[in-house]
């Protein structure tokens, strides 16, 4: 007989109450309270502590290392043996709410305060971790130190990265003390599972509140730099203007037609930072910049989105005589999920009696990386108002959370006993 456990969902509700607070700001747009917390700010350090803080009284092992990823362990019975890791971030976009990413790291502590509840003990040990700027909000690319940890992004690259104002990922490490000593590429794991809202709207229509993610979508972010010619604007005429804005907001409306035209799939496209530096009413844009989010669950239809947005690129920017530099942010390519570990979830979430639906992943995610060293999966969670996500209207209520951590909790155990 398969031993069951049930988390705590009131202590589970009570952190995820308590850490909402740490970067609350209002938000205008909505009238609501939403959580601001860009990577390696303050507030993300106070939440650092807070989540230290609870692993610490949870009897975890804390090490911290060198981007910044933290991981508390619960020893198993077999020491020399691959942990298994639970993990997400603690990080958000500046219009956040207190679920994405959140739900995953407090899921898991809440996993281990369960066990030691339980008096269980596992043959394993068992890790919970969060990860440095899964946002790519403040340092311009997602998913950044669990990119480092899978090996996937240099340590020293991602280091230098800088904010708007210059400063660096190492700086701001130090500056807030989670610079740790642990090496960046740590022990293989058995297998990790992410528990994280959904962030969407398919699990609220199909009735469930728990989803068996196959997999992550192809994510593009791209930077575009638009130089034209500053000029005026009553006297310049039309046709001789270089305007830099105009391109731009072609750019918009072409990665919009692109989507709309079905040619590209399922590709969505953002440009999400629109920006006409010092803006003013009376002169021709001489400068802009805008962001570029691609999604795709097909690579080779976001090979041919990206190609195609570069030639209609090149060919407004011969038209209107402006120059164009492109960056690269960040780019991953579609990630299917270890297939057993998928299966272990849905089963384990029938022992539990909650009905599950399998699905893609919309949103890009730390386990999208670390399944390039060890089988990993997701649980999702539903979320309510179409599971609207990176605004403060996210919310999922506390069963559907708390469903969310039952299997994550079970799952971990299973695994965790795995000989
Ligand atoms: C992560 O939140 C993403 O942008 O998908
Ligand atoms: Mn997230
Ligand atoms: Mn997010």
């Amino acid at each position: 007989m398969t031993r069951i456990l049930r988390i705590n969902r009131d202590r589970l509700w009570a952190s995820l109450t308590e850490l909402k607070q740490i970067g609350a700001y209002d938000d205008e747009a909505t009238g609501l309270r939403g959580v601001r917390r860009l990577a390696l700010t303050d507030a993300d350090a106070e939440a650092r502590r807070r989540c230290v803080g609870w692993m610490l009284e949870a009897g975890l092992e804390v090490r911290i290392d060198r981007i910044g990823n933290v991981y508390g362990t619960r020893p198993g019975r077999d020491r020399s043996l691959p942990c298994v890791l639970m993990g997400s971030h603690i990080d958000t976009v500046a219009t956040g709410g207190a679920f994405d990413g959140t739900l995953g790291v407090l899921g898991g502590i809440e996993v281990m305060r369960t066990l030691n509840d339980a008096g269980a003990e596992t043959l394993r040990d068992i890790e919970v971790g969060f990860f440095t700027e899964e946002e790519g909000v403040r340092f311009g690319t997602d998913m950044l130190g669990s990119a480092v940890t899978a090996g996937r992004i240099p340590l020293d690259h991602a280091l230098k990265l800088t904010d708007q104002d210059g400063k660096t990922v190492l700086d701001e490490l130090v500056r807030i003390a989670f610079d740790g000593d642990a090496h960046e590429r740590r022990p293989i794991p058995h297998a990790y599972i992410e528990c994280h809202i959904e962030q969407g709207p398919i699990l609220a229509g199909a009735g469930v509140d728990i989803g068996i993610v196959e997999g992550v979508q192809s994510i593009s972010w791209q930077r575009l730099i638009i130089r034209g010619e500053a000029a005026h604007a009553g006297t310049t005429p039309i046709a001789s203007r270089h305007d830099a804005g105009l391109v731009a907001a072609s750019v918009v409306v072409m990665a919009r037609q692109m989507c709309d035209s079905g040619e590209f799939g399922q590709l969505r496209a953002t440009v999400g930072n629109f920006d006409l530096g010092v803006g003013q009413t009376n002169v021709v844009p001489h400068q802009a910049t805008l962001t570029i989010d691609l999604r795709s669950p097909a690579d080779d239809l976001m090979t041919a989105a990206e190609q195609h947005l570069a030639a209609y690129v090149d060919e407004l920017a011969a038209r209107h005589g402006v120059d164009v530099t492109w960056e690269r942010m960040a780019k991953t390519a579609v990630v299917l999920f270890d297939p057993s570990i998928q299966d272990l979830l849905a089963a384990t979430a029938e022992d539990l009696g909650l009905p599950s639906v399998r699905v893609m992943s919309g949103a890009g995610h730390d386990a999208q990386e670390i399944a390039a060293i060890c089988p990993a999966a997701m649980v999702f969670v539903a979320g309510e108002n179409g599971g609207v996500s990176h605004t403060p209207r996210e919310y999922s209520s506390p069963e559907a959370c708390g469903n969310g951590v039952d299997v994550l909790a079970n799952a971990i155990l299973r695994l965790a006993d795995q000989a």
